[in-house]
């Protein structure tokens, strides 16, 4: 059955027989077709939280009449995104006794979607599950690629699976009760996918950021398009990361000390992400790479979204050094970072001499 609604674009993340669609458009909870497509069983649980469950399950369930739908509230927030809540899935399936076939719906931000796939890819050893995503941050990043897993209180998403979901359902409507915060948050990402291989596209940023801040919907669907299709071409290159996979880590390993080192949930993953990237930025330019002026240009387009640029105030030096040899891209223990050869190139993962990352973890002043 091939889907056709006006107001839709469909991607494809190329995955051989693990390929699924990603759906981008207007009103797509309404469309139950698409979901309906997708479940192949009649047991379905969805996994989203105390926020989101008020403004949206019922447009999904309204989709599931005649299923067995049971439903999972977790509790909002980065802080629960740990083992600990993950077991809330796992008591509700076993309580309901759902079998191996049954799907799982992740209808929510990254919190929920890396959570509801990580849940999915143990029960039983893997069950079906459908990304939903209702943040910028989710629909242009994390609902694709099937990067799934929580926190431990030592390290940011240490413990996960790769685990592809059957479909991303991205419906732009659901942007409207989002807060300028999150919308901004998510937009840390997208200028990323500009950062590391699309020069044109963090041009056209460049050139459209206010328009994109007033929430212009034309101006929505192409950022999380454009977003999309790069995230779906690396994926589909590098499915397990042994390679390009890793250039989209650009800023992590200095945003995931921030959001580990502060505690989960004092920055948002993507402002913690955006100061990252500054300070990629500046340890590019020390490494000789990109230019003074490229450096700026990268820290007037943050800041032009909003976005926080500035160190962290509380953080020393030690305590970056010490969190960023806790990160997956490390090899014997030895910390990598992926910088950019230019603004649109980025570096494989990298070891770079702890004096030159000292030097920019002294001196990047954001
Ligand atoms: N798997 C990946 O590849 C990948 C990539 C990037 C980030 N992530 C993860 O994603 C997480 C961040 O995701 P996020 O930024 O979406 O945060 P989030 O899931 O915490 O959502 C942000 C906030 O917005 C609320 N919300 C969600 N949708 C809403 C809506 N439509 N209207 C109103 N409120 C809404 C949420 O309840 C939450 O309070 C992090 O844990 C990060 O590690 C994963
Ligand atoms: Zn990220």
């Amino acid at each position: 059955m091939n889907l056709h609604f006006e107001n839709m674009k469909e991607l494809q993340v190329e995955l051989k027989d693990k390929s699924y669609p990603i759906y981008i458009g207007s009103g797509l909870l309404k469309q139950k077709e698409i979901l309906l497509k997708h479940i192949k069983s009649k047991q379905v649980v969805i996994v989203t939280n105390t926020t989101i469950a008020p403004l949206y399950l019922s447009d999904v369930v309204n989709s599931l009449s005649g299923f067995q739908v049971e439903v999972v509230e977790l509790p909002d927030g980065e802080q629960y995104k740990n083992i600990e809540h993950i077991t809330k899935i796992f008591d509700c399936l076993l309580e309901k006794k759902f079998s191996r076939n049954a799907t799982l719906i992740a209808l929510g931000g990254g919190v929920v979607g890396d959570m509801g796939g990580f849940a999915a890819s143990c029960y039983q050893r893997g069950i079906p599950f459908i990304q939903i995503p209702t943040t910028v941050l989710a629909q242009v990043d994390s609902s694709v690629g099937g990067k799934t897993g929580v926190n431990h209180p030592l390290g940011k998403n240490m413990i996960g699976a790769f685990y592809q979901p059957q479909c991303v359902i991205a419906d732009m409507d659901v942007l409207s009760t989002l807060d300028d915060k999150q919308l901004i948050a998510g937009i840390a990402e997208v200028i990323k996918y500009g950062l590391i291989r699309d020069l044109a596209f963090f041009e056209w940023l460049e050139g459209n950021m206010a328009l994109l801040l007033q929430r212009d919907k034309q101006a929505l669907a192409y950022i999380i398009e454009q977003s999309c299709i790069n995230k779906a071409e690396i994926v589909a290159e590098d499915e397990f990361e042994t390679g390009i996979r890793a250039i989209l880590n650009l800023g992590h390993t200095f945003g995931h000390a921030i959001e580990t080192g502060m505690g989960y949930g004092t920055y948002l993953h993507g402002e913690a992400v955006a100061i990252g990237m500054g300070y990629a930025a500046d340890l590019s330019q020390r490494m000789g790479w990109i230019t003074e002026k490229d450096v700026e240009r990268i820290i007037a387009l943050l800041k032009s979204a909003g976005l926080p640029v500035d160190p962290p105030a509380d953080m020393t030096v030690d305590q970056f050094v010490d969190l960023m040899a806790v990160d997956k891209k490390n090899v014997d223990g030895n910390i990598r970072l992926i910088l950019l050869e230019s603004i649109g190139k980025a570096t494989l993962p990298i070891s770079v001499e702890k004096n030159s990352l000292e030097q920019t973890l002294i001196n990047y002043a954001g």
